[in-house]
């Protein structure tokens, strides 16, 4: 099985890998066009744990005698501690980080090191790295989703007793509680976690193995390999292992569903702050002022987490262009999905860490907010309610209310300043327990469905959010 050791072994183990059939050597441009360890040399801890989990796998079938594989394993951890402290030196002489660490590997066990790469290429191995890496980071965006949810739990379990105008077409529409408008973004994230643990579920294959495309005819066992590297199953088609990039498009996606909620919130958390509103106020940590105008203190964070949704978007757009049309198998362009795919990830983690932190320096102006709940008009709907529940179609309580505001608007008056009276003017089925429903509280705690903005249900969903957070 192994072969006499050639004399001359530098000379095949180049800073490439594939010099052989080549009479010219690249240009300059070229190699620097074409190299990626700029940017994959972020890989470097998943390529040396797959190639060890290889090394070890290769030895146990016995296609590398042991003392072999052991070699090249404690070689490529030391290759790791040196990355570790040192770094890596970016530089295009090699192609990208796999050649990069087997050139270490080279200069530190010689030729042995051109056995590492027995029944592999970098198409699987490639493939390989990033669902590694990926497995990590999805659990890292996850556990900082949870984060901005424990802050979303906070404000809305300190603030459950503040009502605020709840909207539909940015027009003022009916009271909610304050808790209950901020915990649907626990629920939109809620969401974006599950849909994480389903994107790596489709993660969870062995890539290892597809060799170029067509799999190996050496021994190998792929089971071994995949209870090294924990993965559960192996993926079922050499093929589509070295060319599938599902798994990043969707994680793209998710970053851009997430950044797309995270957009929503800061809208909010803007407009809230502007005098205008006057709802809340940002931790001054967290603001900026203006070079020019004194006076003013700027949400910055909220507008740039706003502003990266774009080029998250663009990243998602991006990745499924360059696939569009894509023949099978492996296509060098396929190396253009790693650069969107950690600037998806690393703007994401950024954006929810300051993000949740930021949630829990935000003051709530209840004085302000109850200012803007002033006219009664949100109980406009229970009102209309009220008739129907003595008798009236709801069309028709809707077209009497509609007149009551119209009095009230038109007489410069709010509706608790109506009198019994006027209101019998507008419709005889008015009694004196109509003034009940002008108590935004009552009309809050009036609403008996499942997820409404009554307390008792706003507490449930509270309880239910505290339990999801804590398992
Ligand atoms: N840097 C390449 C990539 O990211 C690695 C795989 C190269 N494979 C090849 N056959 N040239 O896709």
């Amino acid at each position: 099985m192994v072969a006499t050791l050639s004399k001359n072994w530098e000379k095949y183990i180049a800073m490439k890998q594939w010099g052989g059939r080549f009479k010219e050597k690249s240009i300059e441009e070229v190699e620097k066009f074409t190299c990626s360890l700029e940017f994959d040399h972020r890989l470097y801890k998943y390529d040396i744990k797959g190639s060890i989990a290889h090394a070890e796998m290769l030895g146990r079938c016995g296609i590398l005698k042991i003392e072999e594989a052991e070699k090249i394993i404690d070689s490529l951890k030391e290759i790791q501690r040196e990355i570790e402290e040192k770094g890596i030196r970016i530089h295009h002489k090699y192609e990208d980080i796999h050649t990069y660490i087997e050139n270490k590997l080279s200069k530190k066990i010689g030729e042995l090191s051109g056995k590492l790469h027995t029944a592999r290429s970098r198409n699987d191995q490639v493939a390989l790295d990033v669902r590694l890496y990926l497995k990590d980071e999805i659990k890292e965006v996850a556990e900082k989703i949870k984060e901005v949810q424990k802050s979303i739990i906070k404000i809305a379990q300190e603030n459950i007793n503040i009502i605020m105008p709840g909207y539909t077409h940015m027009q003022q529409a009916e009271p909610v509680l304050f808790s209950h408008h901020i915990m649907a973004y626990f629920w939109m994230l809620q969401r974006d976690i599950k849909k994480l643990y389903f994107c790596l579920k489709n993660i969870d294959e062995l890539p290892l193995g597809a060799a170029a495309l067509a799999g190996t005819s050496f021994n190998i066992n792929q089971e071994i390999t995949s209870n090294l590297l924990d993965f559960t199953t192996i993926v079922p088609n050499s093929i589509d292992g070295v060319s599938n990039r599902d798994f990043i498009i969707d994680c793209l996606f998710i970053a851009a569903l997430v950044m797309m909620h995270l957009s929503r919130f800061n809208e909010e958390l803007i407009i809230w702050s502007t005098n205008e509103f006057n709802f809340i106020e940002i931790g001054d940590a967290f603001c900026t002022g203006s070079s020019i105008m004194p006076q003013k203190k700027n949400p910055d964070v909220c507008e740039l987490i706003r502003g990266k949704c774009g080029r998250v978007y663009g990243n998602l757009i991006s990745l499924l262009t360059t696939m569009k049309a894509l023949p099978l198998s492996y296509n060098r362009d396929l190396q253009e999905d790693k650069e969107v795919l950690f600037n998806s990830i690393d703007i994401l983690k950024n954006c929810l860490s300051v993000f949740s932190k930021m949630l829990l320096s935000i003051e709530i102006n209840n004085i302000f907010i109850e200012k803007h709940l002033k006219n009664k008009y949100l109980c406009a709907t229970e009102i209309a309610n009220y008739l129907v529940k003595k008798g009236l179609t709801f069309r028709v309580a809707h077209e009497i209310v509609g007149k009551l505001i119209l009095k009230s608007s038109s007489n410069n008056k709010s509706l608790d300043e109506i009198t019994l009276d006027e209101f019998k003017e507008v419709c005889h089925l008015f009694e004196k327990d109509i003034y009940d429903l002008l108590d935004l509280k009552k009309v809050i705690d009036i609403k008996k469905s499942h997820g409404s903005t009554s307390r008792e249900q706003v507490e449930r969903q509270i309880k239910k959010a505290e339990s999801i957070i804590s398992n």
